[in-house]
């Protein structure tokens, strides 16, 4: 019997209207958009505005498009897992608040936290769900509101960060495309130089930590981006070797889109073409769970049907990963 593998069938972005050039950050905090853009790549991202709206209202509107593009029922689907981490709330997962929102009423979901790698880790995930014949349509969703958990007044974070969702198809296919192979990676050892400082169990909300900002974004920027470079290449080069592909083979680098000297470090390493390294960090800033798909969206009409995609990320944790992929479709 051929082997069940999970091949994207359709994929679908949603950023909010709100844009937040470098140009309004300058009156926000000491900052130019020279020295954003030179050291980072980004001109503009999204914020999500609107009173009660969280990361689940994005995710819905991805949602909502991809099963009108895909022409499927929401009963239809069997799974939905949401990688963020700027979840609605602490508990119910933002997957079964989604689920509702768009009436998936037969999916059971739950969220993965793995930070900027985690739309890698839900789709590698979720497509072995697909993998053993068991579910036929799984929904893998990367969306995160990072405006919500970004301090306005630090200037080395607040530049990188913006707002976005966008979730893909997973369907089984006995052809040689879909997801062909993973590798991912963590060290817990990487927490203190990116994490939040409060709001967890370890040191729950109150006053003071509410004075002192601990529920926003904590980084040590210039450790994050070194390991960054070197993890996000060696993982990159490994599941290269690991299906013996050349720089040539590889149609697109996919990468999560923090800085754009972290993307170019990666493509250089792989020696892969800048032409064929999909890149749209100047529009939207680092998203972190939805850059991926995001991406996988924006270039969507340029994707033929047996490309060799290769995704990779770096994040919070530390997490890293690298995913291969054979694009499943031609435009349409
Ligand atoms: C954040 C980041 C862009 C900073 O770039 P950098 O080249 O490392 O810059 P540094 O932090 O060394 O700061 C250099 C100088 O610019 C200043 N600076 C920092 N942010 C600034 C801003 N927004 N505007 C102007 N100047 C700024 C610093 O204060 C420092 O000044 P000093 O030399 O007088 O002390 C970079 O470290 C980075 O991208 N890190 C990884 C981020 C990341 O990937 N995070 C998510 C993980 S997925």
């Amino acid at each position: 019997m051929a082997k069940i593998r999970a091949a994207i069938t359709g994929v679908q972005g949603h950023v909010p209207e709100y844009v937040l050039t470098n140009e309004r950050l300058e009156k926000i905090v000491d900052t130019n958009d020279e020295w954003i853009v030179s050291r980072t790549g980004i001109k503009e991202r999204r914020i999500l505005k609107g009173e009660e709206k969280g990361t689940s209202h994005m995710a819905e509107q991805a949602i909502l498009g991809l099963l009108e593009k895909t022409n499927t029922k929401a009963e239809e689907i069997d799974l939905i897992i949401v990688a963020t981490v700027t979840p609605d709330f602490v508990f119910p997962a933002t997957a079964n608040v989604v689920a509702d929102m768009v009436g998936a009423k037969n999916a059971f979901g739950y969220d993965i936290s793995a930070a900027c790698s985690g739309f890698l880790y839900a789709l590698t995930t979720g497509s072995q769900f697909i993998e053993t014949g068991k579910h036929k349509k799984v929904v893998v969703v990367g969306a995160d509101k990072m405006s919500s958990i970004v301090n306005y007044e630090d200037r080395t974070t607040c530049i990188l960060f913006g707002d976005g969702a966008a979730a893909v198809m997973l369907e089984p296919t006995e052809d040689e495309i879909g997801v062909i192979d993973s590798v991912l990676k963590s060290d817990g050892a990487g927490q203190p130089y990116l994490h939040q400082k409060a709001g967890g169990s370890r040191r729950p909300a109150s006053a003071e930590t509410v004075a002192k900002n601990e529920h926003t974004l904590y980084q040590e920027g210039s450790t994050v981006f070194k390991f960054a470079v070197t993890n996000m290449a060696d993982v990159s080069a490994e599941i290269m070797k690991r299906n013996n592909l050349t720089g040539d083979d590889v149609a697109w680098l996919v990468p999560h889109q923090a800085n754009k000297r972290i993307i170019d470090a990666t493509a250089r390493r792989m020696e892969v073409d800048a032409s064929k390294v999909m890149l749209n960090i100047q529009k939207y800033g680092n998203t972190t769970a939805a850059t991926i798909p995001l991406c996988l969206w924006d270039y969507e009409s340029q994707l033929k049907k047996g490309d060799n995609l290769v995704l990779a990320a770096f994040g919070a944790g530390f997490t890293w990963g690298a995913t291969y992929i054979k694009w499943a479709y031609d435009p349409k």
